[in-house]
């Protein structure tokens, strides 16, 4: 029997293994070198002076947010067809979620209607680059800078993707990527701040650590021993280095990583085009996909809901998700949202197929023949 197919999977050797039983024996397993080499490799990739490491993209929005001074009263821009987390955070706050709508074809927000919903309260604008291709970001720093607002860029995925060239995580404010299992890099759960703001730098350094004044790591080894004051309060944000011993490994990984996911998705495009019954994803010139999804649309046209059709290839034996979810359809954002008919067109009709370095072209033929199979059946329905 053929092995069963993943939907999504890290990509872990021994490197990782051995990197994280390496920092064990060490004892040193948190606020230690492994966190500083990965925080140093990260800005380095991303082109930036800084790269501070939390245990979680949520965390790491949440206090980006705080320093900047968002809180009750402020507004922030946000796409509604996201993880629900891109939202919650702005709540965490006190600040209110201003959904914007996204363009269908990239699943990104549309800078046009974020426009539309700049208030006088308006103080920051979080544009998501939706499984791992980039937002327009130029044209979302543009607005932002005719109106003395700030960006914060959900690259939770977007690790490695790129818009025209430059690297995602250099290209706002502040940037934070989700070190989770399903993304990119994984370090099981964690996160990543990056930015070429010196002072957000410290102060996220401090805020992750109980507002410590001076990290264990600078503290190590001081003589005459220096003591840490606490000017203000702080938060456990921290991510160990065990985590970062694999995320390091991870990188060392990165460029294969990226080339197996491009090598997938290709197969599916080349598979997908003029497709019957799904619409492949639409990846606009000047954008490097670096993959962590593949999402697909249902034709309007085939009478089968999405959910219909992902039981269908369940049932033969292919692992699907539903598309990204629209978030002001949740019960906390229900009764403040307006409406916002392309994102939730989207949300309903999307699906995702299984994704990730490890799958091998046996079990992506598979996928590809269960497609034909639904897409034959739903012809002769
Ligand atoms: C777009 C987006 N933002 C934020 C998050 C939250 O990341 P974390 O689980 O690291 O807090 C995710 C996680 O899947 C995500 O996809």
């Amino acid at each position: 029997m053929s092995e069963a197919i993943a939907f999504s999977r890290p990509f872990f050797g021994e490197a990782e293994a051995e990197a994280a039983a390496a920092v064990v024996r060490s004892g040193w397993v948190v606020g230690g070198p492994r966190l500083a080499e990965f925080e140093q490799r990260l800005a380095a990739f991303c082109g930036v002076e800084h790269a501070v490491g939390v245990s979680s993209w949520t965390t790491g929005a949440f206090l980006v947010l705080h320093i900047w001074g968002i809180g009750p009263g402020d507004e922030v821009i946000v796409p509604s067809l996201t993880f629900i987390a891109t939202v919650n955070v702005i709540r965490h706050v006190g600040a209110i979620p201003v959904f914007a709508e996204i363009d269908p074809d990239t699943f990104n927000i549309d800078p046009a209607d974020a426009a539309r919903r700049i208030t006088t309260r308006t103080r920051v604008i979080m544009p998501v680059d939706q499984l791992g291709l980039p937002s327009d970001i130029d044209a979302i720093g543009g607005l932002a800078r005719r109106h003395g607002l700030r960006v914060l860029d959900d690259a939770a995925c977007a690790f490695g993707s790129r818009n025209q060239g430059r690297p995602v995580g250099g290209l706002a404010d502040a940037t934070v990527f989700s070190l989770h299992a399903r993304k990119i890099v994984t370090t099981g759960e964690g996160g990543m701040i990056t930015t070429d703001d010196s002072s957000l730098a410290e102060r996220l350094r401090r805020l992750r650590h109980q507002g410590m004044s001076l990290s264990d790591y600078a503290r190590h080894g001081q003589r005459p021993t220096q003591f840490e004051s606490y000017p203000e309060i702080g938060y456990n944000h921290r991510i160990t280095d065990i985590q970062a011993a694999i995320g390091l490994a991870q990188l060392n990984r990165l460029d294969d990583i990226l080339e197996r996911r491009r090598a997938v998705a290709a197969r599916y495009q080349a598979h997908l085009a003029g497709h019957p019954v799904l619409i492949p994803p639409h990846v606009p010139a000047g954008l490097a996909h670096n993959w962590q999804s593949y999402q697909v649309r249902l034709r309007e046209h085939t009478g089968w809901s999405r959910n219909e059709m992902m039981d269908r290839l369940f049932e033969m034996g292919i692992p699907t998700r539903r598309g990204v979810m629209a978030a002001h359809l949740e019960p906390p954002y229900r009764h403040e949202a307006p409406s916002l008919p392309l994102t939730e067109s989207t949300a309903a009709l999307t699906l995702q197929l299984p994704i990730h370095p490890g799958i091998t072209a046996e079990q992506q033929d598979r996928v590809l023949r269960a497609l034909d199979r639904v897409a034959a059946q739903i012809a002769s329905a």
